[in-house]
């Protein structure tokens, strides 16, 4: 009895720990308002490239959730912040008709993370009546940012904006560049650029560039093909991962999604791999990058990854520093929520 009442107490306690400090009276949520710190506080910037990924061995880290019909099918594709000394993930969640919508969870460590139990964002307008896919989150001055994909039977895929204070309250100022036809997965740059501007790059076949002086209103250089496809692995199309991060040098590290045109070498066609670039929107506002790792470095390699709701794909869309490793989240076969680790450059 001693010893099954001690291991229920040691089951209890973590998470009765992990929860409690962090209920707002509303909602059950994380206090999260402007006030809140953001980033790691042991920050180190990092170099050109991010090495030695592990993928963590209890992948997935979030799945389906029968019990709750918003989130009831799929549950991939996530942001990721780290807020209050919290991993915080915003994550596409789809239902059994598979429409999407946007959940929320938080971590204390990274890996085992507390879902609120209703969607923080959802179709309400008619460019997004059959989705809000995809999110990709800055800070800037207190306010976050958040790109994502409205996906609707009058407009098709469009790369829309939100923004909030707390990400729970969002105010949706529509779609970033409304006269082209298919936009989708924009990564935007956190600091304004010597040219006045912040740069978001965008696209589902080749990167483009898109500049704004508020992150509202967005425009677009006419030599705007930032990136085109060169390698191997990302033949199909390039398509921005999270937001850039900052290197030590001034320079901006950008993880980006690649797909396979062919089954050829160590890739199967369709197959989406991670990659890495490195940017200088100093010397090269209009790209291209100045330099990218030749192979993927995290590939659909797990049964989770090779079989799901779409074969082959490991997609990733959130890479953070916590407690001294980095944390790069990512979709499997847009089934699962999954997460890999790299250690921190000394
Ligand atoms: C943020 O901090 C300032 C200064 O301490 C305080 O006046 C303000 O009420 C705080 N805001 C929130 C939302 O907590
Ligand atoms: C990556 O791993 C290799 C082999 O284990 C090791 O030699 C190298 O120092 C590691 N690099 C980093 C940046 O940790
Ligand atoms: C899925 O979500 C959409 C949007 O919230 C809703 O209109 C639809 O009824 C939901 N489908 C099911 C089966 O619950
Ligand atoms: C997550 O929680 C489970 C169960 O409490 C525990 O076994 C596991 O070690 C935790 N994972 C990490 C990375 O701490
Ligand atoms: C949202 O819109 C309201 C009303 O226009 C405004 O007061 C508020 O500051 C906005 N919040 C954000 C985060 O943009
Ligand atoms: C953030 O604040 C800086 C400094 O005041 C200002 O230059 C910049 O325009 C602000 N950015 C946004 C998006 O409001
Ligand atoms: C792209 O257009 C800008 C603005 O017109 C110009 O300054 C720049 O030199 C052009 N870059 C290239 C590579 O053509």
């Amino acid at each position: 009895m001693l010893s099954q009442s001690f291991l229920l107490s040691f089951l209890l306690c973590p998470l009765v720990l992990a929860v409690n400090p962090l209920l707002s009276e509303k909602a059950g949520t994380p206090p999260i308002n402007r006030n809140s710190t953001q980033g790691d506080s042991s920050y180190r910037a990092p170099y050109f490239p991010i090495l030695n990924w592990t993928q963590y061995e209890n992948n997935p880290i979030l799945g389906a959730n029968q019990a709750r019909g918003w989130e009831s099918s799929y549950v991939y594709n996530p942001t990721a912040m780290v807020i209050d000394d919290m991993v915080v993930l915003i994550y596409r969640a789809q239902n059994s008709s598979l429409i999407s919508t946007l959940g929320l969870a938080w971590s204390t460590d990274g890996y085992n993370f507390t879902r609120y139990t209703d969607p923080i964002f959802y179709p309400t307008e008619s460019y997004e009546n059959r989705g809000t896919e995809d999110p990709r989150l800055i800070r800037v001055n207190g306010t976050f940012y958040m790109t994502y994909t409205g996906y609707s039977d009058s407009d098709g895929v469009k790369l829309c904006m939100a923004t909030s204070v707390d990400l729970l309250n969002w105010n949706k100022t529509g779609p970033v560049l409304p006269d082209i036809e298919h936009s989708k997965s924009g990564a935007i740059l956190d600091e304004i650029q010597p040219d006045g501007t912040y740069h978001m790059h965008w696209g589902d076949d080749q990167l483009y560039l898109a500049t704004s002086i508020d992150l509202i209103h967005w425009t677009m250089p006419t030599n705007n093909t930032y990136a085109t496809s060169i390698l191997e692995w990302e033949q199909a199309l390039i398509e921005s991962g999270p937001p850039p991060v900052k290197t030590r040098d001034g320079k901006w590290l950008k993880v980006y999604n690649g797909v396979a045109s062919q089954t050829q070498g160590n890739y199967v066609k369709q197959q989406y791999s991670t990659g890495q670039m490195l940017i200088d929107p100093i010397t090269f506002p209009y790209g291209p990058p100045v330099a990218r790792l030749e192979t993927p470095v995290l590939t659909p390699d797990t049964a989770d990854e090779k079989q799901g709701q779409v074969n082959n794909v490991l997609f990733s869309e959130a890479c953070v520093q916590f407690k001294g490793q980095w944390l790069m989240y990512f979709g499997e076969a847009d089934t699962y929520l999954g997460v890999a680790s790299a250690p921190v450059q000394p």
